[in-house]
């Protein structure tokens, strides 16, 4: 099975300070399109948040109308599509525009928007790292002992999580003060004692990372729309650079296991066969 991963779209963002940007929208849809032209075709397409630059609906509006625009229905052969919220997110408005999309599990912890759902022999899970009005993210007790009763329900069975802020120190100091600044010890614990969460797809860095949590790989996707620069520097600052952006495209089989592939959006020459 193939999973397609895109991130932090920020529809609503003024570009205008990022010459050469081609608008949020714009750079969704052709994320989108791209996703569109892969074959073998993703079953599986996960937004791992930001989808919204300041939350407001009629940016969820756009990213309904652009997913219906550019994508066919699960029914036509579309991937299922399935979405986390991120910091610049509003949950009430997303929720409300966003429908199955967004659809909390029936057990949810009340106020958050957390999935679990399955596809494929795989269970995917997502989690709600919102503070609302904060940059950081959170996993709180009661989330973290719903994360624990759904592993111990499907105990076994393979599991991808996906979440905003990925739960890992990226070294980028300004980003890590805005990381997941509670529950990363727990959820490494409890990926750990699961022992088959295949893999954890995450947001929010607008940087292509990788990194290891409870013997899971940790894959940041970078955004579709625009990237941080690459600042190690303790005290290093903040800044956008227009790197191209990629989608995630994860092949998962029950005998092969994970293999991560990153699909460039951009068209380069080629393809020149040798
Ligand atoms: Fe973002």
């Amino acid at each position: 099975m193939l999973i397609a991963h895109i991130t932090d779209p920020h529809l609503g963002l003024d570009t205008r300070f990022l010459p050469g940007h081609p608008g949020p929208q714009e750079a969704l849809r052709r994320a989108l399109s791209h996703v569109r032209k892969l074959d073998p075709a993703p079953e599986v397409l996960l937004i791992t948040g930001d989808l919204a630059d300041s939350g407001a609906e009629s940016d969820y509006d756009t990213l309904r109308t652009v997913l219906a625009d550019t994508l066919p229905s699960p029914a036509d052969g579309g991937p299922r599509v399935w979405a986390v919220l991120g910091n610049h997110d509003d949950r009430a408005a997303a929720r409300r525009i966003l429908g199955e999309m967004l659809d909390p599990a029936a057990d949810a912890p009340e106020g958050l928007i957390c999935l679990h759902t399955q596809h494929g022999g795989l269970h995917f899970i997502g989690l709600d790292t919102v503070v609302p009005r904060r940059p950081h993210g959170e996993l709180d007790d009661t989330q973290l002992n719903w994360l624990a009763r759904q592993l111990q329900a499907c105990a076994g069975e393979p599991v991808v999580i996906f979440m905003h802020h990925p739960p890992l120190v990226s070294g980028m100091e300004v980003m890590d003060r805005c990381g997941l600044l509670r529950g990363r010890e727990q959820l490494g614990a409890l990926v750990r004692a699961h022992g088959n969460v295949q893999l954890i797809a995450a947001g929010h860095l607008h940087r292509p990372v990788v990194g290891l949590l409870g013997g899971a790989p940790v894959l940041v996707e970078p955004s579709c729309s625009h990237q941080l620069e690459l600042d190690l520097r303790t005290h290093g600052q903040l800044a956008v650079r227009l790197e191209p952006p990629k989608v995630g495209l994860y092949r998962w089989t029950p005998e092969d296991g994970l293999a991560c592939h990153f699909s460039h959006v951009h068209a380069y020459p080629g393809p020149f066969v040798i």
